[in-house]
């Protein structure tokens, strides 16, 4: 039997295997990014051994000067890149700043709106049935929104029609949460928010993807177009670590941070708390630039696929607005299958049920789509240019059916010019170090 010696040293190599895999794959899963070295030095600090449980200058414990003073401007920070009133960043993930929103602004048993994981929402917005959080954890029953399919987006009158019906019957819905993981373009929140309101429903917004293109100023923004209240992720489009936030008015403040904590956190990882501020302070200085490009590298990417012969959808309305690129890959299989030939191939993607997919049998596990996200590879400093290159991989792979193994060392030979963070205070840092300390 090994020793826990063998076994740490085999763990730590499986560590650093898993950084060569990635520095030699093309990192393309929408809800994943990587963050700088200026980052990585907070993780590893002594904040990630410390406890700071409440509001910076009301702690529980003793040795929090410093820390309450990073936290405070964590909050400045992210307050100036929503241009919001108030912050809380002490929700450790998008769940769990999604069931603070829950617990502030709804009682168990009252009816949330959110879009159904088919339609791009997230379990954490999800029925009891399918065990999503909303409805098993929060105890709250979830109405779906009305969706077009040619739109790709909500549908603003059936939804208004919806809400109107379920007033009558007596439902009267408590929180409409917008926003979802598979988001190709902006919800309407400007043309349901007035309305949302005259029913006394809180607006909110789940940014957990596309908080970094909000901060970058490239995407609808939620708070300016009437919603009460937006949760996000830190690490998916915002290139900060693993890690959630709140964004509100200040006339919510008292009953988010309440359901904060001691809610749902108690101590909140000081650590990724330090890396979020200087991650903010990162988006300050370059998400602009970024998030222009995120966005401008997504639509070329979508056209270069659907130039090598693959059904992307949003042909019609220009692929996306975000960071997400979405194929049907039902004409050479499906989903889950395509997922790890691509894996073989050293690029990394992710399979996602589709809209129409409930309709023709399809089930979560083998979709038939793929969904794709190009933030990472631009924070590697891929743009618009090298997605043509990208897209022939893909070609090579799904349509002419080449050897997979074949084309991951060509996927690993074009990688070796994108090893760098990009959009970072410090240059020619390599995104895929594994870092030794001893
Ligand atoms: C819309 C949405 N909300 C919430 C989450 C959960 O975020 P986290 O993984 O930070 O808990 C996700 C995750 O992908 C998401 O897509």
């Amino acid at each position: 039997m090994s020793s826990p010696h063998d076994i740490f040293l085999k763990l730590r190599n499986l560590l650093e295997k898993h950084n060569q895999f990635f520095a030699e794959s093309i990192p393309l899963i929408a809800s994943e990014n990587i963050i700088s070295p200026a980052v990585k030095e907070a993780l590893i600090s002594d904040f990630e051994h410390r406890y700071a449980e409440g509001w910076p200058g009301e702690r529980v414990y003793a040795g929090c000067m410093f820390i309450d003073e990073v936290e405070l401007i964590a909050i400045d920070l992210m307050k100036r890149l929503f241009d919001a009133e108030f912050v809380d960043v002490r929700p450790i993930s998008g769940v769990t700043a999604n069931v603070a929103v829950y617990t502030a602004f709804t009682e168990p048993g009252d009816t949330m709106m959110a879009l159904s994981i088919a339609k791009g929402g997230h379990i954490s917005m999800g029925k009891k049935k399918f065990g999503g959080t909303a409805g098993a954890v929060k105890g709250l029953n979830v109405e779906y929104f009305e969706f077009d399919e040619e739109r790709l987006n909500i549908d603003v009158d059936a939804t208004m029609k919806k809400i109107k019906k379920l007033d009558k019957e007596g439902v009267k819905v408590k929180l409409a949460m917008f926003g979802g993981s598979l988001i190709l373009f902006p919800h309407p929140v400007k043309e349901l928010s007035d309305f949302l309101k005259s029913y006394n429903i809180i607006v909110g917004y789940d940014a957990a993807h596309v908080s970094g293109l909000v901060a970058g100023g490239v995407f609808q923004h939620p708070l300016k177009e009437g919603a009460d209240v937006m949760s996000m992720s830190t690490h998916k489009t915002f290139f900060g670590p693993q890690r959630g936030a709140i964004a509100s008015f200040n006339k919510y403040a008292d009953q988010i941070k309440r359901a904060v904590f001691p809610g749902i956190v108690s101590n909140h990882h000081l650590h990724t708390m330090a890396g979020l501020a200087i991650a903010a302070a990162e988006m300050l200085a370059f998400g602009e630039e970024y998030a222009a490009n995120v966005v401008k590298t997504a639509k070329a990417f979508g056209e270069a696929l659907y130039n090598k012969g693959f059904d992307v959808l949003g042909v019609n309305l220009g692929f996306t607005e975000t960071h997400q690129v979405v194929m049907d890959v039902t004409k050479y299989g499906l989903g889950g299958d395509i997922e790890r030939l691509l894996e073989k191939a050293g690029i990394i993607v992710n399979r996602n049920l589709l809209f129409n997919d409930p309709k023709r049998g399809l089930h979560y596990e083998n979709p038939g789509g793929i969904r794709l996200g190009v933030q990472e590879v631009v924070r590697l400093g891929m743009g618009p240019d090298e997605m043509d290159t990208v897209a022939e991989f893909f070609k090579k792979v799904i349509i002419d059916k080449e050897d997979p193994v074949k084309v991951r060392k060509m996927v690993a030979e074009f990688r070796k010019d994108f090893q760098e963070v990009k959009y970072t205070f410090v240059s020619g840092a390599k995104a895929y170090e594994f870092i030794k300390l001893f």
